[in-house]
């Protein structure tokens, strides 16, 4: 029997960033499930500053992936294919505000993104393709789904199940076997992001 590791890690290892989508639908149990992965993050301070807002609508997911900046090609217009896309969301916190002033961290955002992460696991194990996108007017996209003026929005994730023509997508090509190289786009080697004791 797998340990819990083990399972851990495949389906770390089985995640890749999904840039063509089937048209098949997600199940909203399947949908409250990943949502639920992301509510159980860990937090600074346990203040949960992660706003997410789904957008199931086609016309809305469409101007989503068409939300950048004056004069630039959208290069995510793949991810309106996707049946939903979560807007996600990190929302100011007055105590998170004065530890970013101490310390110099924006913890809302990186709490929210660590919530993002576990929606895209959670995503993963059930089967379900994301991609990762922050390649987007901010302003835009905050236009489009009537966000508030201190709300970042951090990531767009779409969600849907993979088409199989994914592979032909250069970024998917598949990492050379090795330490290190769990398999799919290639990864620095341990020895280049781990050091011990003192820095390299
Ligand atoms: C913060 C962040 C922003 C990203 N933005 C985009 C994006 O705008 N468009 C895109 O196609 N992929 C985006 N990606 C996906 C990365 O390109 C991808 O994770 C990386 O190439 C590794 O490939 P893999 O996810 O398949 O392992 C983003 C990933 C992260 C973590």
């Amino acid at each position: 029997m797998a340990t819990q590791y083990e399972t851990l890690l495949k389906i770390i290892d089985r995640r890749r960033s999904i840039r063509a989508f089937d048209s098949k639908p997600i199940e909203p149990e399947d949908l409250d499930k990943i949502i639920e992965a992301a509510r159980l993050a860990p937090s600074s301070n346990n203040t949960q500053p992660w706003r997410f807002v789904v957008v199931r609508d086609p016309q809305k997911r469409r101007d989503l992936t068409l939300a950048q900046p004056l004069g630039i090609p959208s290069p995510i217009k793949f991810a309106a294919e996707a049946p939903v896309i979560i807007a996600c969301c990190s929302k100011p916190h007055a105590l998170l505000h004065k530890a970013a002033r101490v310390f110099g961290k924006d913890y809302c955002e990186i709490d929210a993104a660590i919530a993002v992460e576990h929606m895209i696991l959670a995503a993963t194990a059930l089967g379900i393709g994301t991609c990762w996108l922050g390649w987007f007017s901010e302003p835009k996209v905050k236009k489009i789904l009537e966000i508030p003026g201190g709300v970042k929005v951090i990531a767009l994730l779409p969600l849907g199940y993979p088409q199989k023509t994914q592979k032909k997508d250069f970024r998917q090509r598949p990492r050379p076997k090795g330490m290190g190289n769990l398999g799919g786009t290639p990864r620095k080697e341990l020895k280049d992001i781990v050091s011990y004791e003192r820095w390299w």
